[in-house]
């Protein structure tokens, strides 16, 4: 396999296949440079690719008509963006940005769609990961519409955390945390707010911030309090 497309072996969707299938589905895509800042899907266009994060981060919007965003999610290598137009017919859900450079393996709709078929590990593994990311909207949906300004900031730290947090001892750390824009962005806030909460939960002891390094001491403590 070219080693532009060993990436694929580790893809969490892919993670039951054996190198044949991979070889398989790396011929069957193509790779593509984006910059930060470019808009890979446009909410309402007609879908017609799938798309894996090779390197780099993308944001997963909703957009009003004043240019106020709310981030659905920020997706990193591994993670899949783009299925869901496939999957029904309809146009795209949201609009995907490039949240910093971004490197991506695109799967155009026939090929993704007779791969769901040629492999059933595939389809369930992306069930799988559909239940996750609903599971996520639900507790999204509960924070920005019950929830005070604590609660909507702890959420979204714990929606990063849930991504990419690395657990130990019951803490999670985030190495990088998103910006206070971003954050404020999912949720539904502003970035004074975020910055204010996260001060707050510096004093009350419940996290630590060390440059752009956050950690939730107690997670489960943390969730339980907050979401
Ligand atoms: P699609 O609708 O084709 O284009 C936009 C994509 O954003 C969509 O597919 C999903 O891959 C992704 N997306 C939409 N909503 C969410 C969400 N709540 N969480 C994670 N990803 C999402």
């Amino acid at each position: 396999m070219r080693e532009e497309f060993k990436f694929l072996i580790s893809v969490p969707i892919f993670a039951d296949l054996d190198g044949m299938d991979i070889e398989k589905i790396a011929n069957l895509g193509s790779i593509k440079k984006y910059r930060k800042g470019n808009i890979i899907v446009m909410e309402q266009e007609t879908g017609a690719s799938m798309f894996i994060i090779i390197s780099g981060k993308v944001k997963v919007v909703r957009i009003d008509q004043d240019g106020r965003e709310v981030i659905l999610t920020i997706l990193g290598p591994g993670d899949f963006f783009g299925e869901m137009s496939l999957l029904d017919g309809l146009e795209r859900s949201a609009t995907v940005v490039a949240n910093s450079k971004a490197e991506l393996f695109i799967i155009h709709r026939t090929e993704f769609l007779d791969l769901l078929h040629e492999f059933p590990q595939i389809a369930t593994s992306l069930l799988a990961e559909l239940t996750r990311r609903m599971r996520r909207a639900d507790a999204q949906i509960k924070s920005l519409s019950l929830k005070d300004a604590s609660g909507r900031v702890a959420n979204a730290l714990l929606m990063v955390a849930d991504d990419v947090g690395m657990f130990r001892k019951g803490a999670a750390e985030i190495e990088e945390l998103p910006l206070q824009q971003d954050l404020a962005n999912m949720a539904g806030t502003s970035r004074e707010t975020v910055s204010r909460m996260l001060h707050q939960f510096v004093r009350s002891g419940h996290i630590t911030l060390d440059g752009t390094k956050l950690t939730i001491h107690n997670y489960e403590a943390f969730r339980k309090e907050f979401r």
